[in-house]
């Protein structure tokens, strides 16, 4: 069983993902989705998911625990030296939700104890312990006295992209962007435009999702450190993902008001090999607005995270907002944490969703 995380509010769109790579999800909650699937699944979805945040591997058949000996019992009997290196340090994260045990802190010592007592056995090999390596990560949910137990297949989130070396001010995470551009359903045909696009986060991925470029053809995963890793076949994924990526072009458009991220961007998308689908246009959103897309305004998909913040002044915002909120004849998704912007977006012809990005609460309009 695997528990995939995702941003607040967005396990629909990571549903829709998985639907895609022939994965059904079982059950779905705001943050996350479980499907019904093992280990090498998990080698597949960290390299080609483009929405999740982390993915974790159940490692225990769900059991009752009440008091801090039926925790210590229960994960003593789970498969430790499969996923846990000898040489490998452990952290624990543990959740717990209307039951019993109740004190996070004496339930992560009692799982690490009955981890490590398992793991460590001889005196000597508790010694071979490499700082260097990154800890093998268990993350334990009791809820209801249920007690299932995970291992963190990924690593770090997901969402940090290996293209992105530096940001603008307020970007967007990686799998935020890559799900406005999945919410907005280009065509590929048509050109993509974010008329706001700061580091081109919203772009990279687009281009990255039109080129069928897998988010993570270069990072490491914790998988690689289990013992029961199989090298062969997740370089053979890695290997058939590299040879389907479409070499055709596609027309994104880019556009800033300021210039000062340019060389970055370039930089970063360059990283990601998109480098030679973008156009960048330096400009104001209304001049934009009135000189590249009024011709087609019809037949481009806009998908953009226009400025929220203070710097800017109030009837700023709302000229900047009310641009987007009148294109609607386009297909056009707009993400935004402005205040009044659920003024600007009227409900008759906009439809909403909430998100975060990261702890922030935010807004995306989809044009009905
Ligand atoms: C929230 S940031 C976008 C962040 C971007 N999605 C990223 O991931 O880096 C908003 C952007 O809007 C730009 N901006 C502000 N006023 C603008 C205007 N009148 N026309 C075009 N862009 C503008 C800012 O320079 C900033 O880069």
């Amino acid at each position: 069983m695997l528990l995939i995380t995702c941003p607040y509010g967005l396990s629909g769109i990571l549903n829709n993902e998985l639907k895609k790579m022939n994965f059904s999800s079982l059950e779905t909650f705001d943050t996350w989705t479980y499907v019904e699937k093992q280990l090498q699944d998990a080698y597949y979805l960290n390299l080609h998911s483009r929405i999740a945040n982390k993915i974790y591997l159940r490692l225990n058949t769900p059991s009752i625990c009440t008091n801090f000996d039926d925790l210590f019992d229960t994960t003593s009997e789970i498969d430790r030296s499969s996923y846990i290196g000898i040489w490998q340090w452990v952290s624990v994260k543990v959740h717990l939700r209307q039951s019993q045990i109740d004190s996070t802190k004496s339930s992560q010592s009692i799982i690490h104890k009955a981890i490590i007592s398992k793991l460590t056995w001889s005196k000597d090999d508790h010694w071979n312990i490499d700082e260097t390596k990154p800890s093998q990560q268990i993350y334990v949910i009791i809820n209801k006295n249920i007690c299932s137990i995970y291992i963190n297949t990924s690593w770090s989130s997901l969402h940090e992209r290996w293209y992105r070396h530096e940001a603008w001010e307020a970007p967007v995470k990686e799998n935020l962007a890559a799900a406005l551009v999945q919410i907005a359903n280009w065509n590929f045909k048509d050109p993509l435009i974010d008329p706001c696009c700061g580091s081109w986060t919203i772009c990279i991925e687009a281009a990255m999702i039109a080129k069928n470029i897998a988010p993570w053809l270069d990072r490491y995963f914790a998988f690689e450190d289990f013992p029961v890793y199989d090298k062969a076949i997740f370089e053979k994924m890695r290997s058939d993902a590299e040879s389907n990526i479409y070499s055709k072009k596609y027309t994104i458009i880019w556009s800033d008001i300021d210039e000062a991220m340019i060389e970055t961007a370039k930089k970063n998308a360059k990283n990601a090999w998109v480098a030679d689908d973008i156009i960048f246009k330096y400009g104001d959103i209304h001049d934009h607005a009135k000189r590249d897309l009024s011709l087609s305004w019809s037949s481009v998909t806009v998908v953009s995270n226009p400025p929220y913040w203070l710097r800017l002044d109030q009837e700023d915002l709302e000229e900047i907002h009310s641009t987007f909120a009148t294109s609607i004849n386009k297909k056009t998704v707009v993400m935004t944490w402005y205040s009044w912007s659920k003024k600007i977006f009227n409900y008759n012809t906009w439809s909403t969703k909430k998100t975060k990005n990261g702890s922030e609460e935010v807004n995306i309009y989809v044009s009905k």
